[in-house]
């Protein structure tokens, strides 16, 4: 029988412990996966036995408070703190989310934090995510019209046309629903990934756009947007509760009803 194993310098091994808890009465043990490119040796997890009453309440405070207060190695990305930017998105207890949504105590025992799963990683918590944006910009996101907007305002747009973008205007490219979609994982070279085409979906599905055909022509590939499967796990991670896999669906719609 075939043995699958991982390489050797990407097996994780047991790190440090960092014990900065005593007297606490809210101890809390975060295990935070770290790999540095410029050692050469091979991932580990380190953990730090922390006060929750020393932080804030969410996952992104309590790495905050290790970097600052006990390891000022841990690198992560974070930038706007209140679940706008995208930047913190991490895997935590099994879920890929954003660390400053995430409330520490909603995570049962060890809290586990370790990058987005099925990316080149950066260093500990930060995957390179040169890729996911190239395909978010291989789509095109920015208005595309041959109409001259009217000189002395902006182009409007019925309220039943605006409320379209809804659901789909939120994203904020958090890459959680990307990289935990099991085609992504697989054809990331070539499926765009939930990510990417509900950004398509909001530029396909807006009324002052005048690109649609050439959207779809872009979109008409066997990989592109078709590796989707509809496994749902897009729609089940994403942090701001929007539904890739409705958008994708969606999308393959109006690529049926321009061919009827
Ligand atoms: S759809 Fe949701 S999970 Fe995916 S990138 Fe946008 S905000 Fe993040
Ligand atoms: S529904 Fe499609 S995009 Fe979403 S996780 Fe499944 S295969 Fe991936
Ligand atoms: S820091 Fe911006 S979304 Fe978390």
């Amino acid at each position: 029988m075939a043995q699958f194993t991982l390489p050797k310098n990407s097996k994780i091994g047991v790190g440090k412990t960092y014990d900065h808890a005593a007297g606490a009465k809210r101890a809390r043990t975060i295990s935070i996966y770290r790999w540095d490119p410029d050692t050469g040796e091979n991932p580990r997890i380190d953990k730090y036995i922390i006060d929750l009453d020393k932080c804030g309440p969410m996952v992104l405070d309590a790495i905050i408070y290790i970097k600052n207060e006990i390891d000022p190695t841990v690198a992560f990305r974070r930038s706007c703190r209140e679940g706008i930017c995208g930047s913190c998105a991490m895997n935590i207890g099994g879920t890929n989310t954003l660390a400053c949504t995430t409330a520490t105590e909603s995570i049962k025992g060890d809290v586990k934090i370790y990058p987005l799963p099925h990316m080149q990683v950066s260093k500990d918590l930060v995957p390179d995510l040169t890729h996911f944006y190239a395909q978010y910009a291989s789509i095109k996101p920015w208005l595309q019209s041959e109409t001259q907007p009217p000189p002395d305002k902006e182009r409007l747009q019925s309220k039943e046309d605006r409320e379209k973008l809804d659901g789909l205007y939120e994203c904020i490219l958090c890459a959680c629903c990307s990289t935990s979609c099991p085609s992504y994982w697989w054809n990331s070279d070539r499926y765009l990934g939930p990510a990417a085409l509900l950004q398509a979906h909001r530029w396909l599905v807006d009324s002052r756009d005048e690109a649609t055909g050439e959207r779809l022509d872009n979109l008409e590939d066997p990989f592109r947007l078709y590796r989707c499967h509809t496994i749902m796990n897009c729609t089940r991670t994403c942090p701001k509760g929007l539904n890739p896999a409705k958008a994708i669906a969606e999308i393959k719609q109006m690529m049926v009803a321009r061919n009827l």
